[in-house]
């Protein structure tokens, strides 16, 4: 099957928030095609980051294509109002609800794409049965709810299953990786079979982020 062209996601999380619009120009103007929003509970992860208000808010700043990577306990509560807020794709966690196929049919009821996500510990095989239903499948390489961690190399071997059961299945979700990308191991993971790579310390912790997203790209070559 033929590769998907690489879509970059500078997640919000390492942004200084005091100048979230300006970032966001300057990434928009680079070329940049996806901003992940990673939302914390408290609860599902230890630590807590920004909701729906700041989603709706930074919708108005740019076209960008939201990816809202929600890190909260049975996510269909607030499914409705992350769609409100501007949120184009919706992933939610397999290991954060009851009823994942459910709430996968609620997101795309809504008109919004949807996505899965698996942490660290939980194998490919626990979401199989839902892949025919997935816009994107979600591949944690850290332990969900802080960014600036180490990428996790036991990822790779999901990436792959998740590459071939698409090939094998017929389907065309996207396959992201989530945590510890930069431009040292971004073409691993591309290599891997992923097409999405979220990058937050990366290209939003650092001060001239068009050349860190460069770099991420470059490196692919
Ligand atoms: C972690 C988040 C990641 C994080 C990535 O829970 O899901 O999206 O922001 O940050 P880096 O790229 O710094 O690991
Ligand atoms: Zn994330």
């Amino acid at each position: 099957m033929e590769k998907k062209q690489l879509l970059l996601a500078p997640s919000l999380l390492a942004c200084d928030f005091a100048r979230i619009g300006e970032k966001l120009k300057i990434l928009e103007g680079a070329g940049v095609p996806w901003l992940h929003l990673d939302v914390m509970d408290g609860i599902f992860v230890p630590n807590i980051s920004f909701g729906q208000p700041l989603i709706k808010s930074i919708r108005k700043a740019t076209d960008m294509f939201f990816d809202a990577h929600l890190m909260i306990t049975e996510p269909k509560r607030y499914i409705k109002d992350f769609a409100d807020a501007g949120a184009d794709l919706i992933c939610i966690h397999v290991e954060a609800t009851d009823d994942p196929a459910g709430d996968l049919a609620a997101i795309k009821a809504l008109g919004v794409k949807c996505g899965l996500a698996i942490k660290p510990a939980t194998p490919v095989d626990s979401i199989k049965d839902l892949l025919p239903m997935l816009d994107l499948a979600l591949v944690m390489s850290v332990e969900p709810g802080f960014g600036g961690q180490k990428f996790m190399y036991s990822s790779l071997p999901k990436i792959g299953e998740l590459a071939a059961l698409r090939a094998e299945l017929g389907l065309d979700y996207h396959i992201e990786v989530d945590g510890g990308i930069g431009a040292e191991n971004a073409r691993l993971v591309y290599e891997a079979g992923a097409d999405v790579l979220v990058a937050g310390s990366s290209v939003l912790g650092k001060s001239d982020v068009a050349a860190a997203a460069k770099a991420i790209y470059e490196s692919l070559k």
